[in-house]
């Protein structure tokens, strides 16, 4: 194979919050860490080139984006999910997290109604929250199989007792692993325009999609979903390269981008990091064939993972990914409290994993897996949670 994903790297000592936190999290040494967000793989070449040269000139200093930078985000995704948006549409932020809080500060008033899908990302009810804004939870719903989907009378009543402004999508979703389709995202879409309410579209994960799943972007469906939604998007989660800080804001419409970027400027956000920009043009030009081989080897991955719960350890069920590289486990049938289950997964499994809770009330009894990893740790992973629960 062109590409290693297979060797494990001691990340120890390299300041990773997943391998250097243990003390400071609460948690113990020896518990094998496939929590956040973050791959177990090197960044691609081209990038820690790129990296190196820039360390090698020994120059650090102010820097800022030109129109070309935003034609090389916007060409990505034009080849990666088929749509092209306009390059004077794209602003750069330090995060996909951050970009989100500035935009339901730009787009909505204090005490305005913010709707989310729980079970998903858990900072999307603190950003809104901390923001001063009404949290309006809508919880998705399941089938027998883990296939989770959207009660779109439910979502409809919800806008409208709640007088919603502005609703997070998270696309693809985590944790469930959905990859919405083109008539979900549009009766989300026609619900939301229909009732006034701003699409703030996160779409970190789309580069993460399996089988015949297409990521479809939310703005591609039409010319007025463009015009009233937000996307979000960054290299981070592709390249492993949240700590480079930079994500692409992609706004139509030329108010909303006004004021998204005057509420960042407002709080002192001005530039660009140097390395974030260089890592940024690396990602996005020179490495699809890295991404097609990461993807497939993820897949692979969560394949196993799948088979493995399935035939050693049936009393778990694993929802099958469509998106992502986050598995959710439902351990429900073991019949355990939040603390217990605590216990099994920490003491006895030695994983430190995304407890499913924090994602949501609907996540209780669930725990979210990363399969960003070389394969030997996630046969770890399995080997110690089967000799963990009970048979
Ligand atoms: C849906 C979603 N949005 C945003 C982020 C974080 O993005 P950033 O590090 O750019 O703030 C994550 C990280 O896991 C995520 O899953």
């Amino acid at each position: 194979m062109r590409f290693d994903f297979d060797t494990v790297y001691d990340r120890r000592g390299t300041n990773s919050l997943k391998w250097d936190f243990f003390k400071e999290r609460h948690h113990r040494e020896d518990e094998l860490p496939l929590w956040v967000a973050d791959m177990d793989f090197k960044a691609p070449e081209p990038i820690l080139k790129v990296l190196h040269d820039t360390a090698d000139r020994g120059f650090f200093g102010y820097t800022a984006e030109k129109y070309e930078d935003k034609r090389i985000v916007t060409d990505w995704l034009k080849r990666r999910h088929g749509y092209e948006y306009d390059p004077d549409d794209v602003l750069f932020a330090p995060g996909v997290v951050f970009a989100l809080t500035m935009a339901v500060r730009a787009y909505t008033e204090p005490d305005d109604a913010v709707m989310i899908s729980e079970p998903v990302y858990y900072p999307f009810g603190s950003l809104v929250t901390d923001s001063g804004r009404r949290l309006v939870r809508n919880v998705l719903i399941h089938d027998e199989k883990g296939h989770y989907g959207i009660d779109f009378e439910v979502f409809e009543e919800q806008i409208i007792k709640n007088d919603v402004k502005a609703y997070i999508l998270c696309s693809p979703h985590n944790p469930v692993g959905r990859v919405w389709t083109y008539d979900e995202l549009k009766r989300i879409g026609d619900i939301c325009l229909s009732h006034g309410v701003l699409v703030l579209s996160d779409e970190i994960h789309a580069d993460f999609v399996y089988e015949d799943n297409k990521h479809i972007p939310f703005a591609s469906i039409s010319p007025e979903y463009e015009e009233h939604s937000v996307t979000f998007t960054s290299p981070s989660k592709t390249f492993n390269t949240a700590g480079l800080q930079i994500a692409e804001i992609i706004a139509h419409d030329r108010d909303k981008r006004l004021s998204v970027k005057r509420v960042m400027n407002r709080l002192g956000y001005m530039e660009i990091p140097v390395m974030g920009l260089a890592a940024m043009r690396a990602a996005y030009t020179g490495c699809d064939e890295w991404v097609d081989a990461l993807v497939s080897y993820i897949y692979d991955n969560i394949a196993f993972m799948e088979k493995y719960l399935s035939d050693n350890i049936p009393v778990l069920h694993m929802t099958h990914p469509e998106g992502t590289y986050l598995p959710w486990v439902d351990f429900s049938a073991l019949g355990l409290s939040v603390q217990e289950l605590e216990r099994l997964v920490r003491d006895k499994a030695k994983l430190w994993l995304d407890a499913g809770y924090i994602f949501g009330e609907s996540g209780s009894g669930y725990q979210r897996f990363n399969a960003a990893c070389p394969r030997e740790l996630l046969v770890r992973a399995m080997e110690q949670l089967r000799q963990a629960v009970p048979s």
